[in-house]
């Protein structure tokens, strides 16, 4: 089943072009790789699906419904419910504790505290840092910031996980370990993943990879995979 139906996205910033045209379809429980050089409209496209930014042209439907053109309290409610995300640098509420982290977007759908606390805490044991619960985000290694983040991206259970770059600050093996980790869990609840990547062991979690240049997709589609390899 198609979860997510991008049709013809174009998007400038000003006289900048960032998406040139974009069509994409992402089934339930695909793992899709974005890779491409930098500037190639990566980081644009993903927030076009999630319903972050608007495209100038062109169409997102979400389960059938259409995303762009909702209005900001639709997409948010829908983010909120249906979408996690991840950046690169984890963004934890700096005064939170862990566990206060990943209860946050429990508390925002309308949960209660000692569930959402419950249900943070499994999270963060699911991500291996059920040791710094109690801990607030500056007492963490950068890895340990970034497991909380993931697991505050997971907690509401998403159909879709957007990440980009979310190991970039992290060294090789830990980024590695730490997206393995996302998609096993993801294979296990059938969740889709959008993962924008520079790194080819990265790329390799994914089913597919769509390669963007210039804000078009590649038609060689030479990914990073098989670049790698060459
Ligand atoms: N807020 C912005 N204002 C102006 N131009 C922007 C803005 N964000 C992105 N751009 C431009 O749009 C194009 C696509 O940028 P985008 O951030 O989507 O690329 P990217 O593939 O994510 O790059 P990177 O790998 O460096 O993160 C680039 O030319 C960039 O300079
Ligand atoms: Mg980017």
């Amino acid at each position: 089943m198609t979860l997510i139906q991008a049709r013809g996205l174009v998007k400038a910033y000003g006289r900048t072009p960032a998406l040139h045209g974009i069509d994409l379809d992402l089934a339930e429980g695909e793992i899709l790789a974005v890779t491409g050089p930098s500037g190639s409209g990566k980081s644009t496209l993903l927030h076009c699906l999630a319903g972050i930014l608007a495209p100038d042209a062109g169409e997102v439907h979400y389960d059938g419904r259409r995303l762009d053109t909702a209005s900001e309290a639709t997409r948010s409610r829908l983010r909120r419910s249906d979408f996690g995300v991840l950046f690169q640098f984890g963004m934890l509420v700096s005064e939170l504790t862990a566990a206060e982290n990943v209860a946050l977007p429990l508390l925002l759908t309308g949960a209660g505290r000692e569930e959402s606390r419950e249900t943070a805490l499994t999270w963060l044991a699911r991500l291996g840092v059920a040791d710094v619960a109690d801990a607030l985000p500056g007492q963490m290694s950068g890895g340990q910031a970034q497991r909380c983040a993931t697991a505050r991206a997971l907690v509401t259970e998403p159909r879709v996980l957007f990440a980009d770059e979310p190991t970039g600050a992290l060294d090789t093996l830990a980024g590695e370990e730490l997206l393995g980790l996302v998609a096993s869990l993801a294979r296990e609840r059938r969740m889709s993943v959008v993962l924008v990547t520079h790194n080819p062991v990265v790329a390799g979690y994914a089913d597919r990879e769509l390669v963007l240049l210039n804000g078009s997709v590649d038609p060689t589609g030479l990914g990073s995979t098989l670049r790698g390899a060459l």
